[in-house]
């Protein structure tokens, strides 16, 4: 390592057994959530998004460039115009771009392209990459590993939301160009995910399907 400036590492260790009851009540907080489809018609504290967004933001990225932008959107009529935009685009995805194999891979999980929990949700967190960076004199910037990048973040944000007790769904609908022309985002950025943000319906329902996961055998080797 060259010698770089440099601050001392915050560590905060902790002894083998309180290591992994903090392990196992992580596993046991985040082994409860899924995706929600069926939204509560209800406010979402911003503190709290604001907080969980703190924590995406301290996601690691690509030579620390953290190429992503974050719209919250709570405005009813700009909720709804995403939400329509977005059926547009779910409509002609179902019935005439999805492949067979595609729509096979969606069947047990009952999506249609209905989306009328756009409108429900407390909050819209739509991610955006930055594909390169734009800076004030018009220049560009070459970003590095944006989707690793924006993907860890969007993991830590949806782990956090978890953690704080609400509810959420990533939606992408495909393309979803409109995104970034209804919230007005520069050139440089594409959307990444529709995150729906809230708190569940009291009658919210999992897919039996979304709740089979792979053993820990089947996606982990040890070397
Ligand atoms: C990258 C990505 C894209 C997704 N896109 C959609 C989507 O457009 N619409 C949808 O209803 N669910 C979408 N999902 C949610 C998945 O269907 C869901 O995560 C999966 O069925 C597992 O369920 P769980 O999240 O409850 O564990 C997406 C998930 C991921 C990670």
């Amino acid at each position: 390592m060259k010698t770089v400036p440099a601050v001392p590492l915050e560590y905060h260790g902790f002894p083998e057994d309180e290591m992994k009851a903090r392990a196992l009540a992580f596993y046991e907080m985040m082994k409860k959530r899924h995706s929600t489809r069926d939204f509560a018609d209800k406010p979402v504290p911003l503190e709290v998004i604001t907080t969980c967004l703190e924590t995406a933001g301290r996601a690691p990225s690509g030579a620390n460039q953290q190429p992503w932008h974050f719209v919250v959107v709570t405005d009813p009529a700009i909720k709804h115009q995403i939400r329509l935009a977005a059926e547009a685009e779910e409509r002609a995805f179902y019935t005439e771009r999805a492949s067979e194999e595609w729509l096979d891979a969606l069947a047990p999980l009952g999506t249609d392209a209905d989306k009328t929990f756009i409108d429900r949700a407390g909050c819209l967190i739509v991610i955006f990459a930055q594909t390169y960076g734009l800076n004030e004199d018009g220049s560009r910037t070459k970003h590095y590993y944006v989707q690793e990048s924006v993907g860890i973040a969007a993991g830590f944000l949806i782990a956090a939301l978890h953690n704080a007790g609400l509810a959420c769904l990533t939606h992408t609908p495909s393309p979803m160009n409109f995104l970034a022309e209804i919230l007005g985002r520069p050139k440089n950025e594409r959307a990444y995910i529709n995150l729906v943000v809230g708190y569940p319906a009291t009658d919210a329902q999992v897919p039996l399907h979304a709740t089979h996961k792979k053993a820990l055998a089947e996606f982990v080797s040890f070397v």
